[in-house]
């Protein structure tokens, strides 16, 4: 049984990454699919392989996201799940080279986006009288050094915004939920590092290969895994879920790994003679 049959999704930040395989995922589980980004050319080749509808959306600008939501409408007449996840890494490095207008780049895009696509959502699935909304946040949101400042402190206001929203359309069977991926080798981390957006594709095996250690999960997370995750809260499975922060990191927020314990107290025994 597929676990979305008859239900339309609507994916910003698609053409890439955990987008592209939540799109491909939930075109699988027999979801009608309309994705969208600014990568269109990438977005309209994976939207044909799949079966999807795609559209050229900018998540920061408010009249994309409503012709994105009044397409929706108009072409598949409901909207079942609403996955705000288009995301930047945006404004890196440390707080003295951080321009205003980087700032303002990485909010309009990473908070601006996700309050635009919820609140226009919002609107026709409470027309609906149901709705599952799921916003991508991150393991920045919660814990310091998982991220730049500026994105972090915009994912965390993703998190309380998902949390504080879900509290009103809750009211309406609109389910508000968010996922925290850990470290997944996707473009946005290598071109956060300056490679360009052309060549970060090739550069994934390697940011796999040092992301395999740095969680108590000897491997490194996948876009699968979110795309897994983010199914899971779209689905009727979870339909008493709601205002929900679902992390998915292999264990890296739990704390201090236990062979860095060890090792730590390996140490302090040397030092005591011991
Ligand atoms: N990769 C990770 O380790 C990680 C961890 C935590 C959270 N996230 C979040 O996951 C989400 C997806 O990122 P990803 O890692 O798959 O990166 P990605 O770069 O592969 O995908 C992001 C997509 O968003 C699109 N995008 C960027 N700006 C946009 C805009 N203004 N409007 C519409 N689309 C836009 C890009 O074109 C791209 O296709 C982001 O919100 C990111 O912050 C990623």
């Amino acid at each position: 049984m597929k676990r979305l049959k008859e239900k339309v999704a609507l994916i910003t930040g698609s053409a890439s990454g955990i987008g592209e395989a939540t799109a491909r995922l939930f075109a699988a589980e027999g979801a009608t699919v309309v994705m969208t980004d600014i990568q269109d050319k990438r977005g309209m080749k994976i939207a044909e392989e799949i079966g999807a509808d795609y559209l050229h959306v900018d998540v920061s600008k408010e009249t994309d996201v409503v012709k994105a939501i009044d397409y929706v409408i108009e072409h598949h007449g409901r909207l079942d799940c609403m996955f705000n996840n288009a995301g930047i890494a945006g404004a890196v490095g440390a707080l003295d080279s951080v321009t205003v207008e980087m700032f303002d780049r990485t909010i309009a895009v990473n908070l601006r986006g996700v309050f635009l696509g919820t609140k226009y959502a919002g609107i026709v699935m409470s027309k609906q009288g149901n709705g599952s909304i799921i916003n991508t946040a991150s393991t920045a949101a919660i814990r310091t050094g998982y991220g730049n400042h500026i994105y972090s402190a915009s994912k965390a206001g993703v998190l309380q915004f998902t949390k504080s929203v879900a509290m009103e359309l809750g009211e309406k069977n609109i389910r508000v939920n968010c996922v925290l991926p850990g470290f997944i080798p996707t473009p946005m981390i290598a071109m956060a590092r300056g490679v360009p957006v052309e060549e970060a594709g090739s550069k994934l095996p390697i940011i796999e290969e040092a992301f395999k250690t740095a969680q108590p999960i000897r491997r490194s997370g996948s876009v699968d895994d979110i795309a897994k995750a983010v199914l899971w809260l779209a689905s009727d499975d979870s339909s008493f879920v709601n205002g929900h922060a679902l992390v998915v990191d292999g264990g890296v927020t739990g704390g201090r790994m236990w062979s860095d314990y060890m090792l730590a107290i390996d140490g302090l025994e040397k030092a005591l003679g011991l």
